[in-house]
């Protein structure tokens, strides 16, 4: 595990452009900082997107119709989730995420509000190909909120949209939101928000990193930078070097690797694409899917999808 880490890291950090997968945010203080961040001013998706679903809780009931089990895609603390319950009346919920342990206490938590559920937790990545639960003859409800779709890029989403419409198996459905392309001061904001947590989040990358494969990345020498890149539509977060740098990363076993940035130099962790709602909706749509239902805000600042899998008869 450990060295398949440092290894995928150090690939990675060598690269031309060096990244760090925005999958190594989520440790325990990087899932408690993403939910501060949902709670800020700034930061409009998650209001607005509860907003939409609170506005039209019945419209997406019906839209929905039946559902055997909801699939819980990047659960986080499961709220989102629960909140649908009332309404949708799934008979299983399966919550999926990366993060295990903060996974397992949202879940456990669950149980005790809505025992009538059956509920199961996986910690999955799910940028990787990873196997569903396997729920024959049921039907099948998979949710995709809060954008994470932003998080891949436009073709990988597109691959990522096709497989749910296999797994739909002629019957199933997708329920997901995501973030609308809007004035560029809105979107920046958002990334940069006054208290710093943003930044705090994508410093403490660095810290997950360290404790996961013993590397010495000191937060103290990067800055935060986001902004939004309107010509691929991304906002784009990098930690940027203040000064020059040197990181060693050791190697199991053998020598160690040490890894020099020069003042200024980025590592690129994040973009978060956004959709204009024709986009996203044709996106659904050449992935396989029909029937598509959408909700927004008044400020049209985010969306919310229903589509269902369409029949291969
Ligand atoms: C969880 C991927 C939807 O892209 O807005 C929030 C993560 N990064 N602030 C987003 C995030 C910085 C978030 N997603």
């Amino acid at each position: 595990m450990k060295q398949k880490l440092t290894q995928e890291l150090l690939l990675s950090l060598t690269a031309d452009t060096p990244s760090i997968s925005p999958k190594f945010f989520y440790d325990e203080i990087g899932s408690h900082l993403f939910e501060v961040i949902t709670l800020l001013d700034e930061y409009y998706p998650t209001r607005t997107e509860k907003w939409i679903m609170d506005n039209y809780q019945s419209e997406i009931a019906n839209a929905v119709g039946s559902c055997d089990a909801l699939l819980d895609l990047g659960a986080g603390n499961c709220i989102k989730a629960s909140q649908l319950f009332n309404s949708i009346k799934p008979k299983q919920y399966h919550a999926l995420d990366i993060s295990k342990e903060f996974l397992e206490t949202a879940v456990a938590d669950l149980r005790k509000q809505f025992p009538q559920i059956s509920m199961s937790a996986h910690a999955v990545d799910l940028s990787q190909t990873f196997t569903f639960p396997t729920l024959q003859n049921l039907r099948k409800i998979f949710f995709f909120p809060g954008s994470s779709i932003g998080n891949y890029d436009p073709d990988k989403a597109d691959a990522f949209f096709s497989n749910l419409a296999i797994q739909c198996n002629d019957d199933g459905g997708l329920l997901i939101g995501v973030d609308l392309v809007k004035d560029v001061q809105t979107l920046n904001c958002a990334y940069n928000d006054a208290l710093g947590v943003t930044a705090a989040f994508n410093l403490n990358a660095l810290l997950n990193i360290n404790k996961l494969i013993g590397s010495n990345f000191n937060p103290v020498n990067w800055e935060h930078y986001a902004f939004f890149n309107t010509s691929l539509s991304r906002i784009e977060m990098h930690l940027r070097a203040r000064d020059d740098v040197k990181v060693t990363i050791p190697e199991l076993g053998s020598k160690d690797h040490v890894l020099t940035f020069k003042a200024g130099d980025l590592i690129h962790t994040e973009n978060s694409y956004k959709y204009t709602q024709d986009d996203f909706v044709e996106k659904l749509r050449s992935a396989g899917f029909e029937n598509i239902h959408s909700w927004t805000d008044p400020q049209n600042h985010f969306l919310v999808c229903f589509v269902n899998a369409r029949k291969i008869s």
